[in-house]
């Protein structure tokens, strides 16, 4: 099996270390979330998948495509990208590889400072992979919930797979 790396700073790193961000994850962002989503949003109360940072350094670091669990997701983008590491969001549900995804998807270019909310359970979003060694690609990911997903839905197997729990 291919081993595709990827960089994460965890959530507790995030609240000690980044305060604001922590703080903003459960008042203004959860405010505007609010406002992006028809129902009521709660934040995540395991602080293990609240806010993170996903970190992608060089060409050979990647995220891969996926259906997210939660029904609402926020991303703050930490960096500007001219050319790779656009988000990619397939229209047909159905994608089942980057390929499919490209065929017909939008894209968004990171910009720093870019606030945007989605629900990407159903839809496969991939990130595409930098163009220069020298780049790295830096994004605040927030799990936000609401009445209708709620947090007890969260997959127990997601848990176990990245933080061992039993
Ligand atoms: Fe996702």
């Amino acid at each position: 099996m291919r081993h595709i790396t990827r960089g994460r700073v965890h959530a507790h790193h995030v609240r000690s270390r980044l305060p604001w961000l922590y703080e903003s994850y459960r008042g203004a962002f959860l405010e505007l979330a609010g406002e992006a989503c028809g129902e009521k949003v709660t934040p995540a109360r395991d602080n293990r998948y609240s806010v993170v940072l996903n970190v992608q350094r060089g060409t050979q670091m990647r995220f891969e495509c996926h259906v997210d669990s939660n029904p609402l997701t926020g991303l703050l983008f930490c960096t500007d990208h001219v050319n790779g590491g656009e988000l990619v969001f397939a229209h047909d549900a159905a994608a089942a590889s980057i390929a499919e995804v490209e065929r017909d998807c939008s894209v968004v270019r990171p910009s720093a400072g870019h606030l945007i909310f989605f629900d990407a359970r159903e839809y496969p979003h991939y990130v595409r992979p930098l163009t220069q060694a020298s780049d790295m690609r830096v994004v605040a990911v927030m799990n936000y919930y609401t009445e209708s997903c709620p947090e007890s839905t969260r997959p127990a197997a997601l848990n176990r797979h990245l933080y061992g729990d039993r």
